[in-house]
């Protein structure tokens, strides 16, 4: 495909705003934006300056079907738009490849476009978007996970290359599967630091201070994972079998609300089965 293709983007959110800009650097047109009726979208198209702008509530649709298509809206909005989309210029779509970039959903849910001739996959940023990346350079380096139907893959694979990142393609129906997993080392991660910051705060430390205390402990426990296989990372009383110790820490999580121990008990459990 050659460089300046003409993109849609349905939803201009973190993600959303994040690819034009990345689509845009790479040198591709940013065509058409489509949204809601909001302030945040009707700002972002006017920032962006697209010669289309549509309503997704609006009765009919003016737009031209672009080479690509991304849906970056809520996950649970994907298949309204879907079958809104399918209703539109329902003869023109085998030109155009469709993709979206959630994580735990499959391109399956984007069949009603791929039964008129798009190509179809499911291209997702492993990373945490708190707000849009502006520049190549923000994002490079980190991994995509694509699946879809060969043309859809083989496109991504194409313009994550583009962006400088790396991808790693998975079957369809373990992409819950892969997500339940980055989401235990991104906001799981910070729900358990949580706990551990609070049992600090419990212990009469200051948040401020807690948390000064806990990031070389953190920094170096990654620094082992990064360099160690996870049984040689694993230190502390379930390594080393101290069930001493182990039992005096439960019987102090017993003093707080019941997910301190549960949290603490599940992932013991599972140092058991690492530790060397
Ligand atoms: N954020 C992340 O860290 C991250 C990382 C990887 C992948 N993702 C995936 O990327 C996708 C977008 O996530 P996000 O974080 O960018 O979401 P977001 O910041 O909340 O943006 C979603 C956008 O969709 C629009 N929208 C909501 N409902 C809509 C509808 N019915 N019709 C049209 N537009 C609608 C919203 O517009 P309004 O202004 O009207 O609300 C907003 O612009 C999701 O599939 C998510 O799983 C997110």
């Amino acid at each position: 495909m050659s460089k300046s293709l003409c993109v849609a983007i349905v939803g201009l959110g973190r993600v959303g705003n994040t690819l034009a800009f990345l689509l845009k650097e790479i040198g591709y047109h940013i065509e058409t934006v489509i949204g809601r009726n909001s302030q945040q979208t009707i700002k972002a198209f006017e920032a962006w300056q697209t010669d289309y702008f549509t309503l997704t509530s609006e009765p009919s649709w003016n737009f031209p079907l672009p080479d690509l298509l991304f849906i970056t809206t809520p996950d649970n909005v994907i298949s309204n738009i879907v079958s809104r989309l399918a209703t539109y210029k329902t003869d023109l779509w085998q030109k155009t490849i469709v993709f979206h970039c959630a994580g735990a959903l499959s391109s399956q849910i984007l069949l009603p476009l791929a039964k008129l001739g798009a190509s179809v996959g499911s291209i997702h940023p492993l990373k945490s978007f708190a707000l849009p990346i502006k520049s190549i350079t923000e994002i490079e380096g980190i991994y995509w996970c694509i699946e879809g139907d060969e043309r859809a893959k083989t496109f991504a694979e194409h313009l994550v290359k583009l962006t400088k990142g790396k991808s790693v393609a998975i079957e369809p129906n373990k992409k819950a599967l892969y997500h339940a997993a980055a989401v235990m080392s991104c906001g799981h991660l910070v729900a358990l630091l949580d706990l551990s910051l609070k049992m600090l705060i419990e212990c009469g430390i200051s948040q401020e201070q807690a948390k000064e205390m806990l990031l070389p402990l953190i920094e170096g426990t990654i620094k082992n994972f990064a360099t160690k296989t996870p049984s040689q990372a694993l230190t502390g009383p379930f390594a080393r079998e101290d069930y001493q110790t182990v039992n005096q820490h439960l019987q102090a999580l017993k003093k707080l609300p019941e997910d301190y121990l549960t949290v603490y008990s599940l992932l013991g459990r599972h140092s058991l089965a690492i530790k060397p």
